[in-house]
């Protein structure tokens, strides 16, 4: 079987749980070689890292929050120092607060964009400059149902940002195409993750699960979806959003 991602170096941020976790073991999966960032590497890093070195992949641990720059910084030296490139960047570091604008403090508002927006920022832009020089590259933003259609109650913040990284694929889409690099975002749905049973609670999860043709979704389809996107299936596709949510989102 030959490994479609065979060769290729692929960093993805928040991937020590969740659907970071699920994608940089598709990735590995399908051939890539995985840096594992994530700003609490004691959640499950060293488990993932396992699981990618038993597949015969190489792989990295990176603590790092790439919401601060010189943080991102230190991460993309060491990126360049061991690997000396980079194929893929998949945005996936976030998180949420479930409340709603009136209980939303300014504290709380730059916490959700620094972690969510601002992180994607100085990824890409730190990977747009690795990748112009290969004049190749793949950037993968992930958003949510939440960014094409606004959060059911609350998490205002939250819904700016994922609305925001679909404002910022289609432009760093524009920019990539003539240096090789594409651009695109994978918006979930209800996905099975630490972060959902705590902003929403498993009577909320319930309550959402029933109302999605496909039921709750998991880390792995999520995975798939960007492993397509990083592969020739996806060689002239940019400034795309893949919805993968389970018909939640059916027009
Ligand atoms: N779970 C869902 O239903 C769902 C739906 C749509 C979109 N998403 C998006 O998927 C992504 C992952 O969510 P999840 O459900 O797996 O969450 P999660 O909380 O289970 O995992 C997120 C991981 O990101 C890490 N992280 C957070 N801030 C970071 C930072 N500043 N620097 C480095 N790492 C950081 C966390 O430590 C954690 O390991 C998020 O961007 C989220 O918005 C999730």
């Amino acid at each position: 079987m030959t490994l479609e991602l065979a060769g290729k170096i692929a960093l993805v941020t928040g991937a020590a749980r969740g659907i970071g976790k699920g994608i940089a073991l598709v990735l590995a999966e399908k051939g890539a070689d995985i840096i594992i960032n994530d700003k609490k590497m004691n959640y499950d890093g060293e488990a993932v890292a396992a699981q990618i070195r038993a597949m015969g992949r190489k792989t990295m641990l990176i603590e790092a929050d790439v919401s601060i720059e010189a943080e991102v910084k230190a991460l993309f030296e060491a990126i360049q120092r061991n690997f000396g490139r980079l194929d893929i960047l998949v945005n996936n570091a976030g998180t949420s607060q479930a409340k709603d604008i009136f209980e939303t403090s300014l504290e709380d508002w730059e916490y959700i964009i620094n972690t969510n927006l601002t992180s994607t920022f100085l990824c890409s832009k730190a990977a747009m400059n690795l990748m112009a020089t290969q004049m190749a590259g793949r950037i993968i933003n992930i958003s949510s149902v939440v960014g094409e259609r606004g959060a059911l109650f609350g998490h205002v913040h939250y819904a700016a940002t994922k609305s925001g990284m679909l404002g910022m694929t289609m432009t760093l889409a524009r920019t990539g195409a003539p240096l090789g690099v594409t651009v695109n975002a994978v918006a979930p749905g209800i996905i099975e993750t630490e972060l959902l049973f705590k902003t929403h609670g498993v009577e909320g999860v319930e309550k959402l699960s029933a109302s999605i043709p496909l039921g709750l979704g998991k880390p792995r389809s999520i995975g798939l979806a960007v492993a397509f996107l990083c592969g020739e299936g996806g060689n002239y596709i940019t400034g795309a959003t893949l919805d993968v949510n389970g018909g939640i989102n059916m027009k």
